[in-house]
């Protein structure tokens, strides 16, 4: 039983395979946090919590537990104005205008696989792999309803998070925050880590010890963001890659977020993290409900890369859906970095025919195709085909490239409007905006108001034609700007801040619906690069745009950070032109296609152009690609080396479930003299067993491939790349 609830002690034990997450009900219905880390036994538990009395300055509640303090107390979900004065996550303003609330607890549930939430994305169960647990509560003063919902997926050590609140009381209410958990740490000795970064240079590694007080993450522009990913882990101190005790926390949303640990004084850590309550509030009439997003937790204690194997299953088994989440996507040639705007369908014909003969799939016409854009500043909104560069049509062209060989994708940013364009002209107010205020550009654009459901019927009524009108297989959905001067002239004032979240609610309706309408689309998320690179976004498309930087060495970071979190197999990674069109660099072919390998895999340039070596080059990797995708896509991945710790090398790997074949990749980064030998460690392969190494035919014990190591040929230069394929013998 993966949830058990112990009628004598009032303890909920929630049990993964190797973690157990546990919170007591006190005699009034409080809920405590006991516990989460690696697995117990036990659910008689209750000593753990040791909640100070009368503590100087701190208010003390006088109840069946006696005199103690709930400013020192493990909240399991802590709200605001009622003694404790930690980060709350639930916060509310009545009619009075009094903003104190309470959770007391009333009655649970436990049922078999998971419910979906209402209109956004979350994991779900697969036969049967899941459980849930529904904690219903009660504000007694004023009628709110709070349901705390808990899922646990043994398989893969995760616990997911959510929490809905319903206006059951007698007057409307305005939520003002509602964060989806709370985690309550007995120890303040952790390291956070959090993935930070801008357009180009996204999810940095950032690793810090905790200290008192509040350190987060947030966004506060309607969007996940450049700056910081809704992903944060904590470890301890000493945790490495491989041992130690690492918690990661996936907020399941892509909007404003805000993901914090907080440190008291009595050295206790909370963690909390959701919707940000930054400009937030949610107008509850009666009888209306508010959902809040989930946050994937998971706790591992065998080191960092424990936490992210075990995020990486839950996504790939648990949060990408339909026909593609298991198979492998096509190769594809994306016209962006080639042509930018300049082309017309002559130019696009003779990419697909050199692609074609070089192996690729799949032809992707980027941005420029629609109104009169030819520079990033018009016709956003105006998604009619130009017939001045598409010649005789959007269906002439398709049929071509399908003629070729190739599937063929678009590029659409639906959530976005040129001021010079038609739509602009015909509906100035369709934009996100402030009446009277000065629109502030960006990219020359404005947000469309996605949270109105007439503009975006609208706008998906022309997605859907273009898409009807051809043969259009893939998608590359981007948005390339973030919220300001958030406002429309439609919501009445006391719901005006209810347009952040209406608005990413309308991003995922909208996804929704072209996945129902075009259930084999292949969907690509983008966000000027990786600004929106979420769990929330991979419940629509299988696959993320990783980042505007093509560069294979600058890409080791990007794709290191992002790999904390997140599945290689969903990384949008190309091979692009050299040098690299966002820092000069120039990096050998070999390379860049080994540093796209572990992603989804495609190339980003005018192959028209490329040398004969070059064109012969692409038809190798496609054949590694090929040959190693099935392992990269259901694997266990394995980082090595660390692109922030040394400027040396970088490694990782992919081993397979059943551990009977293993990819290690290795990128030398700048050479170094006298360095004779370059030794890496392989890690995750069964003991007791010999692998042989394809490249040199050489069999070794698994252990002396772990514990002394693979000898990397000599490789000459810098930016150089290997890979060894073991498999068992
Ligand atoms: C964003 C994307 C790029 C490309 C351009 C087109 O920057 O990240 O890949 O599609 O927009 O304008």
């Amino acid at each position: 039983m993966s949830i058990i609830y112990d009628e004598n002690k009032k303890v909920f034990k929630l049990d993964t395979a190797k973690s157990t997450y546990a919170f007591h009900v006190t005699n009034d219905g409080t809920l405590l946090h006991l516990y989460y880390g690696a697995k117990i036994p036990e659910t008689d538990i209750t000593h753990m919590l040791r909640i100070p009395g009368d503590e100087p300055f701190v208010p003390a509640v006088h109840d069946s537990m006696g005199p103690h303090s709930f400013d020192c107390a493990p909240m399991e979900f802590p709200t605001s104005g009622m003694a404790d004065f930690r980060e709350p996550c639930f916060q509310l303003m009545d009619k009075y205008g009094m903003s104190a609330c309470e959770c007391v607890y009333k009655d649970y549930r436990i049922t078999d696989g998971k419910p979906k939430l209402n209109g956004l994305p979350a994991t779900y169960s697969r036969d049967g792999d899941a459980k849930t647990l529904e904690i219903f509560c009660t504000d007694p003063h004023n009628g709110m309803e709070i349901v705390l919902m808990y899922s646990v997926f043994e398989y893969c050590d995760v616990i997911t998070r959510s929490v809905r609140v319903k206006n059951n009381g007698t007057d409307p209410i305005e939520l003002r925050r509602l964060l989806s958990t709370c985690v309550e740490l007995d120890r303040m000795d952790y390291d956070m880590i959090t993935l930070y970064g801008t357009w180009a240079r996204e999810r940095h590694v950032q690793r810090f010890p905790l200290r008192f007080g509040k350190q987060s993450v947030d966004s506060n522009r309607g969007a996940t963001s450049h700056a910081h990913n809704n992903f944060i882990a904590l470890c301890e101190h000493t945790a490495t890659e491989d041992f130690g005790e690492a918690y990661g926390f996936a907020l399941c949303y892509s909007g404003s977020f805000v993901a914090m640990a907080e440190v008291n004084q009595y050295e206790k850590t909370r963690v909390v993290s959701g919707i940000n309550p930054y400009d937030f509030s949610w107008h509850l009439e009666c009888g209306e409900e508010f959902q809040a997003p989930e946050v994937i937790m998971t706790y591992s204690n065998e080191g960092i890369g424990g936490m992210s194997r075990n995020l990486h299953d839950i996504m790939r088994n648990n949060l990408i859906r339909g026909k593609w989440r298991d198979k492998r996507r096509p190769i594809l040639i994306n016209n962006w970095e080639a042509t930018y705007f300049d082309f017309d369908s002559d130019k696009l014909i003779e990419i697909a025919k050199e692609a074609k003969k070089a192996g690729i799939e799949m032809l992707v016409m980027d941005d420029g195709w629609f109104g009169h854009r030819n520079s990033d500043r018009s016709s956003l909104g105006d998604w009619f085909v130009n017939e001045d560069k598409i010649k005789g049509g959007l269906k002439k062209l398709v049929d071509e490239v399908n003629k070729i060989g190739l599937k063929f994708g678009i590029w659409f940013e639906p959530e976005m409007i040129s001021p010079d364009s038609e739509l602009y002209k015909a509906h100035p107010d369709w934009c996100i905006h402030i009446p009277g205020r000065r629109r502030n550009t960006s990219r020359s654009q404005l947000v469309i108001d996605f949270s109105r459901k007439d503009v975006r019927d609208y706008i998906y009524s022309r997605v859907k034609d273009i898409l009807s009108s051809a043969n259009i297989e893939y998608v590359k959905w981007d948005m390339n700007r973030q919220l300001s001067e958030v406002g429309n002239e439609v919501l009445p004032p006391e719901r005006q801040r209810e347009i952040w979240h209406r608005y990413v609610l309308g991003v995922y309706e909208m996804q929704e619906r072209l996945l129902t309408d075009f259930p084999d689309l292949l969907l690509e998320n983008c966000a000027g690069g990786g600004s929106r690179f979420d769990a929330g976004m991979l419940y629509y498309s299988p696959q993320i745009w990783t980042s505007d930087d093509t560069d294979a060495i600058e890409r080791l970071k990007i794709q290191h950070g992002t790999s904390l979190c997140y599945p290689c197999s969903c990384f949008g990674a190309h091979v692009s032109a050299s040098p690299n069109h966002c820092v000069g660099r120039i990096t050998p072919f070999k390379t860049r296609g080994h540093v796209a390998l572990p992603g989804t895999f495609g190339y980003e340039l005018d192959v028209t152009k490329l040398s004969d070596e070059d064109k012969n080059a692409i038809k190798e990797q496609i054949e590694e690609f090929n040959k190693y995708n099935p392992l990269v896509r259901n694997g266990d991945y394995y980082r090595i080396g660390d692109p922030f710790a040394t400027d040396r090398f970088d490694a990782w790997e992919f081993v397979s479930k059943d551990k009977t074949e293993a990819l290690l990749e290795y990128v030398q980064v700048l050479k170094e003299p006298s360095v004779f030998l370059q030794r890496v460690r392989l890690k995750g392969l069964q003991s007791g067993k010999y692998y042989r190494c394809e490249q040199n035919g050489r069999v070794y014990s698994a252990e002396v491939l772990q514990n002394s190591g693979f000898d990397i040929p000599d490789l000459w230069g810098d930016f150089m790349s290997y890979i060894a394929y073991f498999t068992m013998v």
